[in-house]
């Protein structure tokens, strides 16, 4: 298997992270790899917030916990964090228009972000719920924090540190590839 294979069968969310400060060559190793995401038809309509600001992070997840539910906030609890990021040392938020396509384009953006910090040593977990944060129908909502232009929207996030855990890549279900 080569290098690239192996990381992709290697990455797992992580969700407890090392106080440990991502270097400058890290943020941008990280910075370079997410711009190198391909974007429909080029538009390049993604804009990418990289927070190391911890409280900035505590704001966005204020803001979560203010429209969280019973449930969340047990879910919360049972993984033993107070911070929708789990502490990591740097969250990336990802937005964009209204252009076409931008939930996939977000996605890959983030999918190769999630990849390159493996590859990186570092960890990371794909995060949707900072979005609650955002919620337009929210006059509070934390896109004035970051300075959301109009109809910016949050699309998805991703939290990236040292992990301070192991979690077994989730197990395979090959049932659901199809062949014709
Ligand atoms: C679009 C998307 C949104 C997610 N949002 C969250 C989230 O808000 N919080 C969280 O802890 N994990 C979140 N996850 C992580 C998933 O729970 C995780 O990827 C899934 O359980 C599979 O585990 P694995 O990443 O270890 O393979 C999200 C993943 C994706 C792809």
């Amino acid at each position: 298997m080569n290098q690239v294979l192996k990381t992709i069968q290697e990455r797992s969310s992580i969700r407890s992270y090392k106080d440990i400060p991502l270097t400058q060559e890290e943020l941008d190793l990280l910075k370079n790899a997410v711009l190198a995401a391909p974007t429909a038809r080029n538009l390049q309509g993604l804009r990418y917030y990289f927070i190391t600001d911890r409280s900035i992070l505590k704001q966005i997840d204020q803001r979560v916990m203010h429209h969280a539910g019973d449930e969340m906030r047990a879910r919360m609890k049972e993984r033993g964090s107070e911070s929708f990021f789990y502490d990591a040392p740097l969250g990336v938020i990802i937005t964009a228009g209204e252009q076409r396509w931008p939930g996939e384009d977000a996605g890959i953006a983030v999918g190769i972000l999630s990849i390159a910090a493996q590859s990186m040593g570092l960890g990371s977990v794909i995060l949707g719920i900072p979005g609650m944060a955002f919620q337009e129908d929210d006059p509070e909502n934390c896109g004035k924090l970051l300075g959301f232009a109009e109809g910016e929207k949050f699309r998805i996030a991703i939290a990236i540190g040292h992990p301070a855990t192991e979690k077994e890549p989730h197990e395979k279900n090959f049932d659901l590839i199809k062949e014709f």
